[in-house]
């Protein structure tokens, strides 16, 4: 598949297969997320792979999933099999750019092998900092959840003016986008 292929097929998962995923594939996506662009070529992010399930298990009650469906968030047996968290070393710099190419590279990565993933922003990022045992200096900037998808989102044309995402009857998780010809703009606004 085409990069640009893989790009159009990526979709936030948020419901996972229990199946493990091999410890060479998240140090794969690591080092795809290493080898990014950097602002200055700072290089101010680390990461900790979460895979042992107790640790994975511990993990979970600290994120926050799908704030566009209430009271939703995967159950047990749907939930993520394993974690990549990205750290900013706050003593190098502070880059959220940085952080997003990280995050892509490695849902990009995963994805080719057939695993999908999902940017976890909102954390419990003082629980996690202990459970983790993450230095005082570090900021834990953004999780990604991985495991085989359990469910097949679609993407569609935002119609109605929203951007929020939704469950049809069947379940089916739609993500509108907004249309290209209300984004672009060439050569001035
Ligand atoms: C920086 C960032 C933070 C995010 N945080 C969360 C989150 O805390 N919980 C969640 O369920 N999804 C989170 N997402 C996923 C978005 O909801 C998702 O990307 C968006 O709905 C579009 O869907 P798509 O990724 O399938 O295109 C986050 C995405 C990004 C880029």
């Amino acid at each position: 598949m085409s990069t640009y292929e893989l790009i159009l097929r990526r979709r936030t998962i948020r419901k996972f297969k229990q199946e493990p995923l091999d410890n060479q594939l998240l140090e794969r996506c690591v080092n795809a997320a290493r080898v990014g662009p950097s602002g200055a070529n700072l290089q101010p992010l680390e990461y900790i792979i979460v895979a042992e399930p107790l640790q994975v298990e511990q993990v979970f009650p600290h994120t926050a999933w799908a704030g566009y469906l209430p009271d939703w968030e995967p159950q047990p047996g749907e939930r993520p099999v394993a974690y990549i968290f990205i750290l900013t070393n706050t003593e190098i710099g502070n880059a959220p750019t940085d952080v997003g190419i990280a995050a892509e590279n490695i849902t990009l990565t995963a994805l080719e092998a057939g695993v999908g993933s999902g940017m976890i922003g909102s954390l419990d990022r003082k629980a996690l900092a202990a459970l983790l045992e993450v230095p005082e200096y570090y900021k834990i900037s953004l999780a990604v959840a991985l495991g085989y998808p359990a469910e097949e989102p679609v993407m569609e044309e935002m119609k109605d003016d929203s951007i929020k995402y939704y469950l049809d009857e069947d379940g089916r998780l739609h993500v509108p986008k907004r249309p290209l010809d209300q984004i672009l703009h060439w050569n001035r606004y």
